[in-house]
């Protein structure tokens, strides 16, 4: 069993697949970005050893991201192996769902449990104006087609951007009136690349309960306030639904993080917004052996950072977002 020296037990492992992505949302990369050679990233078996490997050191909680993971070539069946490893009890997915609706099936037959998919306005243009493409269509079919597939409880991640889609959380909100969604509203966090948009244009999460609550009334807490997974749940009266807000930067939940990541170009990430990383792929390529490679696992997550220090002005800078996974 993997635990840090906080006492954190770490059992949940986010897979970026790829650092690719059909869409350019605007907080996310900078113009001109390159991306990994495919012969830089993990290949299909180097996953499935390190799914193994992390399976056998307690990890059985694996969220596949990107990029956008559903570009990667083989994707069901890559969902296939990695959710029929022994220890593995949940497989999920974070994706933009442009690709979903033709995807949805066969990854939900391949073991696929949930999907969360990012979605910053329910606006055609606007949706254009924030990922560079015409394709909130798409996206809508796919989640549909997701929740169709058995895919659920879907939640809609929302990253408020001040100046772009303030407005649009309410109509997102709303939906979780008719949908047994979670809409879940997050606060933009700062990486390198767009560090200045990032931190010049976030929205904190308390700003956008008010501008929920100023537009459709009282919301009702939810399980007296304890974190689902990152967070904070309220629901409309009689809504289906239920809308999550995540203090990602404002009131970071690192006490209970129970989470590391490992990159498309197999680097161990320790926390998502620290630099601190282990190269996992390279030994893996020299021939280092299993036992070797547990090793080296379990010293870093023992080293597992305790937090972020946004606070303080400490902005990881080693990365772009879609070179770590969200
Ligand atoms: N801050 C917070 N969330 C972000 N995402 C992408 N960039 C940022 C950022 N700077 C979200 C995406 C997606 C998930 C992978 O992370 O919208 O939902
Ligand atoms: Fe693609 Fe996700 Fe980055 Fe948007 S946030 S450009 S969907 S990787």
């Amino acid at each position: 069993m993997a635990i840090d020296r906080f006492g954190r037990r770490i059992h949940y492992l986010r897979i970026s697949l790829t650092d690719h992505c059909n869409l350019r949302c605007i907080y996310c990369m900078p113009e001109g970005m390159t991306f990994h050679p495919y012969a830089e990233l993990m290949q299909d078996d180097e996953i499935f050893i390190f799914t193994r490997l992390f399976s056998g050191l307690g990890f059985d909680k694996i969220r596949l991201t990107g990029g956008e993971p559903t570009l990667r070539a083989n994707i069901v069946k890559l969902v296939h192996g990695i959710s029929h490893t022994d220890g593995i009890r949940s497989v999920s997915m974070t994706t933009n769902a442009v690709l979903l609706s033709k995807l949805a099936g066969p990854l939900a037959e391949a073991g696929l449990q949930r999907v969360n998919v990012s979605i910053d306005t329910l606006d055609p243009l606007k949706f254009k104006q924030l990922t560079g493409f015409d394709n909130l269509e798409n996206v809508w079919k796919g989640i549909l087609s997701a929740e169709q597939a058995g895919l659920g409880p879907i939640k809609l991640n929302v990253v408020v951007v001040r100046g772009f889609n303030e407005p649009d959380v309410v109509e997102l909100a709303r939906l979780t009136l008719q949908h047994a969604w979670q809409v879940r509203f997050i606060e933009m966090m700062p990486f390198a690349g767009k560090t200045d948009f990032q931190t010049g244009q976030m929205v904190t999460a308390a700003e956008t309960h008010s501008l929920i609550e100023n537009a459709m009334g009282r919301l009702v807490p939810v399980n007296d306030q304890t974190l689902d997974g990152e967070a904070r749940r309220f629901h409309l009266p009689g809504a289906l639904g239920t809308i999550g807000f995540i203090y990602s930067v404002t009131a970071p939940f690192c006490g209970s993080c129970n989470r590391v990541r490992l990159t498309a170009d197999g680097v161990l990430r320790l926390c998502l917004l620290r630099e601190s990383e282990l190269d996992l792929l390279t030994p893996l390529r020299n021939g280092a052996s299993q036992d070797q490679l547990r090793t080296m696992v379990l010293e870093a997550v023992y080293n597992k950072p305790w937090g972020h220090a946004l606070a303080q002005g400490e902005i990881p800078l080693n990365r772009v977002l879609n070179e770590i996974g969200g």
